[in-house]
């Protein structure tokens, strides 16, 4: 079947699928983007998702590249022309092509592109079994609440993370707070049953998962507390997950060579889990 990927205007064969040299986002990470999760055909939160991606924009002055109507009817187009059942779609917007010059572009239109990748949620191990994550310096700019492309820092943090046996690192300030993973955000249960994850501020990104777990938890009456955590509090926590639009709540069971609680995925992750499958599913109502 053959895939296809929308750039600026054309659902294009993804393999012949290309944007100029002059790209700004190529030569200055100068764009942004989003990460939505399908399911079941369904797009999850896309109107946080979207929500996210203008401001992300507007914080960087580049305009919408089209309404919202009009992103939302590619989205579908490119999901349905790629016959996504389970997976994501992955939207960039860069502020466009322009002869190379650090300053704005005088006349310059946005780049638009998207992408998707099936994903088999159900077949992946780590829900089941937790995964570990190692602990990192903080290395990123001052704005990480804009989802931009410069993501060099998180690909550093993802390779020492893999290299390590682990699924992700967590990043953790000149303070000894944690902000966040490399491409998750982090959250602890303590030892009475309350949910810890940081507070939204510049410091992380502000994860549409974590906003819908946040308004799960309170549905269920579950206690949280929306601060920083020290990677000392972290390991000596009853729990521990990450959450993100790809890897929904996945257990940590372990902190560099700590284990977690007793070292399996612990019961409100669990039931998180369970809770946010549910949303994704349609069988639980919106945030
Ligand atoms: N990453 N923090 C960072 C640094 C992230 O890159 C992400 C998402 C999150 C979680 O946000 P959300 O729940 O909205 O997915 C937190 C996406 C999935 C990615 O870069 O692939």
């Amino acid at each position: 079947m053959p895939r296809y990927a929308y750039v600026n205007g054309a659902y294009v064969q993804h393999r012949d699928a290309a944007i100029h040299i002059e790209d700004r986002g190529y030569q200055f990470a100068d764009g942004v983007y989003e990460v939505a999760t399908v399911a079941g055909g369904r797009l999850i939160d896309e109107e946080p998702h979207l929500d996210r991606l203008e401001r992300s924009l507007t914080e960087l002055f580049i305009p919408m590249p089209m309404s919202r109507r009009a992103l939302r009817l590619v989205m579908r187009t490119l999901i349905s022309r790629n016959q996504v059942r389970n997976g994501m779609i992955y939207l960039q917007v860069t502020r466009g092509v322009a002869p190379r010059d650090h300053k704005f572009p005088a006349h310059v239109t946005p780049a638009l592109v998207m992408t998707t990748r099936r994903i088999d949620f159900a077949a992946q191990e780590k829900f089941k079994k937790g995964v570990s994550v190692i602990t990192i310096p903080d290395l990123r700019w001052a704005r990480r609440d804009i989802k931009t492309v410069g993501l060099l820092p998180n690909c550093l943090g993802k390779q020492q993370a893999f290299e390590a046996g682990a699924f992700e690192a967590w990043q953790v300030g000149a303070d000894g707070f944690v902000t966040e993973g490399t491409s998750s955000n982090a959250w602890i249960v303590n030892a009475s049953g309350t949910l810890v994850t940081r507070h939204l501020s510049n410091d992380i990104l502000h994860g549409v998962t974590r906003r819908t777990v946040l308004a799960i938890a309170r549905e269920e009456n579950i206690a949280f507390q929306e601060r920083p955590f020290t990677v000392a509090e972290a390991m000596a926590a009853s729990e521990a997950f990450v959450t993100s639009a790809t890897s929904f709540v996945t257990p940590v069971i372990r902190i560099d060579n700590t284990a977690v609680g007793d070292g399996r995925p612990g019961p409100l992750s669990q039931r998180l889990l369970g809770w946010y499958r549910d949303y994704a599913e349609g069988l639980r109502a919106g945030a």
